[in-house]
């Protein structure tokens, strides 16, 4: 177990000593001009550090050591997916072709790009099973909005846009769900889970009226647990006149295996960035991917990327009822670029691979950790498993201190408290690219966290000490972010 204590790292400022310098630039064959001078006192205060090459170097090459990222370990974050992206996806992003293209060029002077995006879209239709994609929205949670913006666009087409006016959302949802309906000015209602994690259907047919626009449904849900009731759900909302929308966040589950399409999803968002293989994190880059049916593609973003008769890619925009654009240009085109080289390394023949190893890995340590993390709820789990640590709550240990003790043992914590609805929730997400030795080391790290728990909890509440950081108060780091450094008052400066 790595227990040793890693030195806290000098920051660059500290390393700088007066008059070093990490290049010599040859001598200036134009005037002089004093900087303090000319440009007054904003610049008196500037102060960079001064060092060689050599510690630069150093100094940037030890603090990417420090980083930790898929390539480092393994990262069991639950809900975001973070499968190993492969390098050939960034080698196609990097072809000049791509790169050295503009948005604003004339289509026919693009149709290597158009390509890629109708075959984006070719792919995610048929292992989604949609009849159209719209690779426009940025994130997940824009890929939400934006298909209940057509959802609304529908219903006022049929007259009903003043009467529906709810969105129904289960309370396991994910919290960008009932975020993205209020932003379309939906009202949200919340339907509860049952006692086996799905959908309360009792609580569903009250909640089913002529007000109800659309019920989102999160698959296989936020508990990692398959919607068994999916058809039996799209059945009884669409007999009420709403919609039924998919959060495909959690497509890893499915892809190859068991298409939304085919369950009675009207429309569904994809996050590419997770299911396909682009590194994501941190605020992006993302892409939330739609699936339509036939009767929501008269509303679908402009302009829509079709292939003709004659096989060539087009973009239309004639498209009298579409809700407009809802990005710039056709999103983060690179990210289509690395989807497809997945998609394509893929194939169809393996498609399948990706969901049934996702779902392996997630049962797998979810049987290895039964007897000191028990699942949620007792029934095979898809991609990810949610535990509780309830039991060691008396003893004082929450969940939290169980996955910051992680770290010490040289592994990403899990997810917390998230779905809500489960009391001191771990939420695992091996994806498919970790091998068994991997999730061994993992789950044996937990199982002796687990007895530390009952036998020295105190050990957790510190966790981790093996760091340059102790734990962080992280709601403040969130809330009132501040990494900016600031030079020493220098008195007389
Ligand atoms: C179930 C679920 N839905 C929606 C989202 C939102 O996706 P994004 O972060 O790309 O906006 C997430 C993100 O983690 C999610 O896990």
């Amino acid at each position: 177990m790595p227990h040793k204590l890693v030195p806290q790292p000098k920051l660059i400022f500290e390393k700088s000593s007066p008059g070093r310098v990490g290049c010599n630039l040859p001598v200036a064959d134009t005037p002089e001009v004093d900087l303090k001078k000319a440009l007054g006192p904003t610049r008196q205060s500037l102060h960079l550090p001064e060092v060689s090459e050599l510690e630069l170097i150093r100094h940037f090459t030890n603090l990417s050591h420090i980083n930790y990222g898929i390539e480092t370990g393994f990262y069991p974050l639950g809900s975001c997916t973070m499968k190993y992206n492969p390098k050939i996806n960034e080698r196609t992003a990097m072809i000049p072709g791509f790169t050295h293209i503009h948005p604003m060029q004339p289509a026919d002077t693009v149709p290597g790009a158009l390509e890629v995006l109708a075959q984006v879209q070719e792919f995610l239709c048929e292992i989604c099973g949609f009849d159209s994609i719209c690779l426009q929205p940025l994130a997940g949670a824009h890929g939400e909005l934006t298909c209940l913006m057509l959802i609304r666009a529908y219903h006022e087409s049929r007259g009903e846009g003043a009467t529906r006016r709810v969105v129904l959302a289960p309370d396991s949802a994910h919290g960008t769900n009932p975020a993205s309906a209020a932003m379309v000015g939906y009202t949200v209602k919340t339907i509860p889970t049952d006692a086996s994690g799905g959908c309360d259907m009792a609580a569903l047919t009250t909640a089913l009226d002529e007000t109800v626009a659309a019920f989102m449904v999160t698959n296989p849900s936020t508990l990692g647990l398959f919607e068994t009731q999916i058809e039996e759900i799209c059945r009884l909302v669409h007999e009420a006149g709403g919609q039924v929308f998919c959060d495909g966040a959690n497509m890893n589950a499915m892809v190859g295996t068991t298409r939304p399409g085919d369950h009675g999803f009207d429309c569904m968002h994809l996050n590419l960035h997770k299911t396909f293989s682009t590194p994501h994190g941190g605020g992006g880059p993302g892409c939330g991917a739609i699936g339509l049916k036939a009767h929501l593609e008269p509303f679908q973003p402009v302009p829509v990327v079709i292939r003709n008769k004659e096989g060539k890619v087009e973009l239309d925009d004639r498209r009298p009822h579409s809700i407009g654009r809802v990005s710039a240009y056709f999103g983060q085109f690179l990210m289509e670029v690395r989807a497809l080289t997945y998609l394509s390394a893929y194939g169809k023949e393996r498609m399948a691979d990706i969901s049934r190893h996702a779902v392996l890995n997630a049962n797998y340590v979810k049987a290895r950790l039964k007897d000191v993390l028990p699942a949620a709820h007792d029934r095979p789990c898809m991609h990810e498993c949610v535990l509780t640590a309830q039991e060691y709550k008396k003893g004082g240990v929450r969940a939290l201190d169980i996955s910051k003790r992680l770290i010490d043992y040289g592994f990403h914590p899990p997810t917390n408290y998230f779905p809500l609805i489960v009391p001191e929730a771990i939420m695992i997400e091996p994806t498919e690219t970790e091998c068994k030795e991997t999730l061994d080391a993992f789950c044996d790290a937990l199982i002796a966290i687990c007895e530390e728990a009952r036998t020295n909890p105190d050990l957790l509440h510190d966790a981790p000490t093996t760091q340059i950081v102790g734990r962080l108060d992280e709601a403040s780091a969130v809330k009132n972010l501040d990494v900016r450094w600031r030079a020493p008052q220098k008195v007389g400066v």
